[in-house]
Parts: structure tokens; sequence; C-alpha cells
């Protein structure tokens, strides 16, 4: 969802890096990157270790809730022309070919950014941050969604922005659309540099085959 379908991904960066800045840590793009995909308390980790800090629950507890609300703060105005470009139209082809979709995110505010989009509909299954167990690069979001699909994950395609979520499509054995740049997202099976041309023509275009069906 976010980076693929939205662009909160550069509200999670700002909220990450007021709140690393409050903590004399740097932080740059270059860290975030390696936050991408993987869920608010793995990332607070990350965060304290490249500091060096250590420090007890309750405080990391009231930094998360911080972050969140720094970040609640920035979608607060997010409406449906938030949506990236390619994404809608994308979504109602699909739609009208029959073929499911399912978001698989590890947001905890998933449901409250897709209904801000207006886009709950389009989804045949939702998992997200407070469904899982194990954060991306692990494969249990993908695997959960595609068990909610009723869709091997061979039959499924992952489309992620995320190194974290390429690994974890392909941990799954699902095939996996990399949303961005071939430096980040080297591994995934095939990569287009946005969603705006996203197509059922380019699918079938980019893997090769003549049909995709239900
Ligand atoms: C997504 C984003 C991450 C974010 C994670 C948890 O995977 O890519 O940057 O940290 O969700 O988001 P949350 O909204 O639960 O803090």
């Amino acid at each position: 969802m976010d980076g693929v379908i939205v662009d909160t991904a550069k509200h999670h960066f700002l909220a990450w890096q007021r709140l690393a800045e409050s903590l004399s840590i740097t932080f740059t793009e270059h860290h975030n990157e390696q936050l991408k995909g993987v869920s608010r308390v793995d990332s607070l980790e990350k965060i304290l270790q490249w500091g060096g800090l250590v420090l007890d629950n309750q405080r990391k507890h009231d930094l998360m809730e911080l972050k969140n609300k720094w970040y609640l703060e920035c979608i607060t105005e997010l409406t449906p022309k938030d949506m990236l470009p390619g994404v809608l139209s994308f979504f109602q082809e699909l739609k009208g070919a029959g073929i499911a979709i399912g978001l698989g995110s590890s947001s905890k505010n998933a449901n409250l950014v897709l209904s801000r989009l207006k886009i709950e509909s389009f989804f045949d299954a939702v998992v997200d941050g407070n469904m899982i167990h194990m954060s991306k690069p692990h494969p249990e979001v993908f695997i959960r969604g595609a068990q909610l699909l009723q869709s091997a994950p061979a039959n499924t395609i992952v489309f992620e922005d995320a190194q974290s979520g390429v690994e974890a499509a392909l941990a799954g054995g699902f095939h996996a659309v990399g949303i961005g740049s071939p430096d980040v997202l080297g591994n995934a099976h095939v990569i287009w540099p946005s969603m705006e041309k996203a197509s059922l023509s380019m699918l079938k275009e980019s893997f090769g085959v003549e049909e995709i069906t239900v």
C-alpha cells in the first residue's frame, strides 16, 4: 500500500526522521529505505540500533505512539486524489476482468488509509499489521492474503516498492513486480518504474504470457 497505491511512504519517512532527530540519531533516505515495509516496532528497533540507544519497553511504546501521532497528523488530509497515478484504472481493469485483489500491508493504519482513499470496495482481502506476527521480509502477510483469496502463491502476483516486501514475496513463492528502482528491487521478477502504466497487457508483456486469468 504505502508507496505503491499511495505516497504515504514519505509521511512515514518524515515522522521517523522527526523522531530520530529528537533522539539525536542521524536518519537519511538511505536509512529509510531499510524501513519500508517493516513494522512499526521493528522500525523503531532498527533506528535505536543505528543510534546505539537501549531503551526500556515503556519508553519504546511512548516513542511509537509519538511517531504514529505525527504520521496520522500528516495523513489527515489524505483524499482519493492522493492515489498514485495508474492505480485506480488498474484496479478497475482487474475488477472488470474478474481478477481478485488483496492488500498485504505491514501498516496498522491500512484500513484507515483505504477508507480515506475510498477504495475499500476493490479489495477481496485485506491483511494489515494488526493481523500478522512477523514483519516483511517474512512472507506471512502475503501468505495470509493468498489464503483469504484462495489463490496459490504461484498463481498470485505481489506488487512491492520495498526491498523487504520483494524478499517476502519471493520467500513465499509469489511472482513479484517491484515498483521503483532496480537498485533497490533488483531481485523482483519484473521491475516497473511506477504504477503509471499498470495494466493487464503490461503484465502479460512483463511476464511473457498470453493470458492472465482468475
Ligand atoms: C508499511 C510502511 C512502513 C511502516 C509500516 C508500519 O509497511 O512501508 O514504513 O513502518 O507499514 O506502519 P504503521 O502505520 O503500522 O506504523
